[in-house]
C-alpha cells in the first residue's frame, strides 16, 4: 500500500527589508534552521524555505495529514522565532505583521498566515508546481485556475486525455460568508465563471479530478482584512498544483501566466495591477510597491522528498525567456494603469477600500455635505 504524504505550504509576512520589498536572508536562515531541526527529529520529511517579496513561505512534506496541530505549531513557532530573532532586532519593516494573535490554538487558519495543504497518495512519478504571489489576494488565482482546469483553449488535455476529459470539480469558497460550494465542470462552467468573476468574494479552495476525486490543486484562501477587520497588508496567496499523467501538464499549468491578468492589491492593497510572472531573484516588488508578482517552482515529490534541480533548489519555472513578453506587457499595463492615478477602476471599489485607511479621510468631509 503506497504511503500517504501531505504537502503543507504555510506562509506569512513577518517583516521585510526596505519597506514591503523583500524578506531578509537572515529570516530565511532562521526558518531553515528550525525546519532542518524538525526534519532531523522526524516531524517532517522534507522542506523548502523561500520568499515571494515580503512573504516568507514554508513548504513542508510529512505524514500527519491536513490541519495537523504539530505541523501548524511548527510553522507558527517558526514565524514567531523569525520575528523575535531577526525582524525585531534588525527593526525590519512591519515585524510580525501577519501574526494576528498572541496565542496559538492548534491551527494557524484564521490567525493570519495563509495555508494550502493536500494529503495525497504519491504516484509512481509526482511532479508538482508551487506558486506564490506578492501584493495581491487569493482571487488572483481565479482566472488561471479556470483556464488550467476548465478551458480547452488552455489545456489540451481536457480535450485529448481520456482521464481528464470528464473534467474537474472546483470547490469555491465565499470568503465573506465562510461557505463552500462544489461546482462540476464542464457542466456547470457558466455558474463557475459567474462566481469566480467576483474575485474579491469567491475564491477557489481546491480542485478535484472528477473521475476519482483525486486532489489536483489547493490554494490559500485567507483574506487578512476580513480576519483583522482592517487593512494589515495583502493576503499574498499561494497555490499547489499536481501535474502530468491525468492532471494538466506543467506547460498547461504555466500557460495562463503568459497573459498578465489584472489583480487587486498592489500599492496599499488598493489598486488593480497586472500579475507579473518572475524568477525567485526578481520576486521583490518595486514600482508603486509592485507590480504584483508571482513565482512558480517545480519539484518532483519522491517518497515525500522535494527533489529540485540543484541540491534542494527547485526548477524556477518563470526564470525563462518564454515569459519575457509577459513581463514587458505587464510593465506596459502597469504604466497605463498608473496614469489614471486614484481614479476607478485603477483604484479598487469602495467595498474593498472600506478596510484601508481611506474611510478615515472621508469621515472628515462627512459633515461638510449639504442637502440639495
Ligand atoms: C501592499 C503593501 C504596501 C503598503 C504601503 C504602505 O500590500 O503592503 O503597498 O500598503 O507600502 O505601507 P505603510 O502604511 O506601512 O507605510
Ligand atoms: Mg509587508
Ligand atoms: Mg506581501
Amino acid at each position: 500500500m503506497p504511503q500517504k504524504v501531505t504537502i503543507s505550504l504555510i506562509k506569512a509576512d513577518v517583516g521585510s527589508l526596505c519597506g514591503h520589498h523583500v524578506v531578509h536572508p537572515k529570516q530565511l536562515e532562521v526558518a531553515r534552521k528550525r525546519l532542518e531541526g524538525a526534519k532531523k527529529n522526524g516531524l517532517i520529511i522534507d522542506y523548502y524555505v523561500f520568499n515571494c517579496g515580503d512573504d516568507l513561505e514554508l513548504l513542508m512534506t510529512h505524514t500527519k495529514g491536513e490541519g495537523d496541530p504539530e505541523i501548524h505549531g511548527l510553522a507558527w513557532n517558526t514565524f514567531k522565532e523569525v520575528t523575535e530573532k531577526v525582524s525585531k532586532p534588525l527593526k525590519l519593516y512591519a515585524a510580525g505583521q501577519d501574526l494576528l494573535s498572541d496565542t496559538f490554538s492548534g491551527n494557524v487558519k484564521g490567525m493570519g498566515p495563509g495555508v494550502a495543504e493536500m494529503e495525497i497518495t504519491e504516484r509512481p512519478s509526482e511532479p508538482i508546481v508551487v506558486f506564490a504571489a506578492d501584493k495581491t489576494e487569493p482571487g488572483a488565482w481565479n482566472y488561471p485556475l479556470y483556464k488550467i482546469f476548465a478551458s480547452p483553449d488552455n489545456t489540451a488535455g481536457l480535450v485529448i486525455d481520456p482521464s481528464m476529459h470528464e473534467g474537474f470539480i472546483f470547490r469555491v469558497m465565499d470568503v465573506v460568508e465562510g461557505k463552500v460550494v462544489d461546482l462540476s465542470c464542464p457542466e456547470e462552467l457558466y455558474s463557475l465563471v459567474a462566481l469566480l468573476g467576483t474575485t474579491g468574494r469567491y475564491v477557489v479552495e481546491r480542485v478535484l479530478r472528477k473521475v476519482d476525486r483525486e486532489i489536483a490543486a489547493v490554494a490559500t484562501t485567507t483574506r487578512l482584512s476580513l480576519i483583522a477587520g482592517k487593512y494589515v497588508g495583502k493576503d499574498d496567496p499561494a497555490l499547489i498544483i499536481r501535474a502530468q499523467h491525468g492532471f494538466p501538464a506543467v506547460g498547461e499549468i504555466l500557460a495562463p501566466f503568459a497573459y498578465p491578468h489584472l489583480v487587486a492589491g498592489w500599492m496599499r492593497g488598493s489598486h488593480y495591477g497586472p500579475l507579473m510572472p518572475v524568477s525567485l531573484k526578481h520576486a521583490r516588488c518595486t514600482f508603486f510597491d509592485g507590480p504584483p508578482r508571482v513565482v512558480a517552482l517545480g519539484f518532483q515529490l519522491t517518497n515525500g522528498e522535494l527533489i529540485g534541480l540543484t541540491g534542494s533548489e527547485p526548477a524556477d519555472l518563470f526564470d525563462d525567456p518564454a515569459f519575457d513578453v509577459a513581463r514587458t506587457i505587464a510593465m506596459q499595463i502597469a504604466d497605463y494603469m498608473r496614469r489614471m492615478g486614484e481614479f476607478m477602476p485603477a483604484r479598487v471599489g469602495p467595498e474593498e477600500l472600506e478596510y484601508t485607511t481611506l474611510p478615515k479621510i472621508l469621515v472628515k468631509l462627512k459633515d461638510r455635505f449639504r442637502h440639495v
